[in-house]
C-alpha cells in the first residue's frame, strides 16, 4: 500500500490537522522519541522496518508473556499498529485475541482485531483479558496500572516521556519526567496486591529512552 491509498481509506477518520501533519512530514522524518502518528503510518505501509519500534516492543512482551492469550491494548492510537503485530503473531500461534480501545481510532475494521472506538474507562471490566498493554498510553497509564491491580491482571506498558499529572498536582508542583516516573511507581505501590512487583526496564527499541513497566503475577 502507498500513502495515497492509505489516506484514501482512512483520511476522513483523522482530524484534519493530523492529515496535514502526515502529508507535510511523510518520508521526511522518523519521530523516534515522541509522536507516534507517522510511525503508525510507516508501519502500516511496511516502511522503515528496522527503525519502527513496535516489533521490538512485541519481542520484549513475548519474553515475559504468552502471546496466545487474551490481550487488551488501551490507547492503540489512530492506526493501531502495535495490535497488528500482536495479531500477526497470534495468527502464527493460532490462539489468542487482541482488543484495542481508543476513541481516536481511524478504523474499526481490521481483520482479527477487535477495535473499540472509545476511551477505556476505569469502571470498565477487564475480567476477560489476561494482559493489559499500553504503548505510550499517555493519560491512560495510571488507569492501566490501577485497573490491572484492581482485577489482578498483568500489564506491559511502554511509559511515555511526556508527563500526565492531574490538574491538582500541577497547581502546586512543577512537572518533570523524573517526578512522573516516581509518581507512576507510587501509583503501582499504592494499588498493588500483596506480593505484586513491577519490573522497570529500558526500552528495547533503538534511539528511544522510554522505560518499560512489567507486572507479571507469580
Ligand atoms: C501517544 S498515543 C500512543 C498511540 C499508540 N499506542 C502508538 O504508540 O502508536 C496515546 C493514545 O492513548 C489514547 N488514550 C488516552 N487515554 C485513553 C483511554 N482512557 N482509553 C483509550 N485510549 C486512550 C489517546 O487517544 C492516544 O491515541
Amino acid at each position: 500500500m502507498y500513502l495515497k491509498e492509505f489516506l484514501a481509506k482512512y483520511k476522513t477518520q483523522y482530524p484534519p490537522a493530523a492529515v496535514e501533519y502526515i502529508m507535510n512530514n511523510f518520508g521526511k522524518m522518523l519521530p523516534l522519541d515522541n509522536p507516534d502518528i507517522l510511525n503508525q503510518v510507516y508501519d502500516a505501509l511496511g516502511m522503515y522496518k528496522d527503525e519502527i519500534p513496535y516489533a521490538d516492543y512485541l519481542k520484549l512482551l513475548e519474553k515475559y508473556f504468552d502471546i496466545s492469550s487474551n490481550i487488551l491494548e488501551i490507547g492503540g492510537g489512530f492506526y493501531p499498529a502495535f495490535a497488528t503485530h500482536v495479531h500477526n503473531r497470534q495468527l502464527q500461534t493460532k490462539k489468542g485475541t487482541i482488543t484495542v480501545y481508543d476513541k481516536m481510532l481511524v478504523t474499526q475494521n481490521l481483520s482479527g482485531i477487535k477495535l473499540v472506538k472509545k476511551d477505556f474507562n476505569i469502571k470498565d471490566s477487564v475480567s476477560q483479558y489476561d494482559l493489559l498493554v499500553g504503548i505510550l498510553p499517555c493519560e491512560a497509564t495510571t488507569l492501566i496500572i490501577k485497573k490491572a491491580n484492581e482485577e489482578n491482571k498483568n500489564f506491559f506498558i511502554v511509559l511515555c516521556n511526556c508527563t500526565h499529572f492531574s490538574r491538582q498536582y500541577l497547581m502546586f508542583n512543577q512537572p518533570s519526567l523524573e517526578k512522573w516516573r516516581e509518581h507512576i511507581k507510587e501509583t503501582f505501590e499504592e494499588t498493588k496486591k500483596a506480593g505484586d512487583e513491577m519490573l522497570i526496564l529500558d526500552s528495547p527499541a533503538k534511539n528511544t529512552d522510554y522505560k518499560v513497566l512489567i507486572k507479571q503475577k507469580k
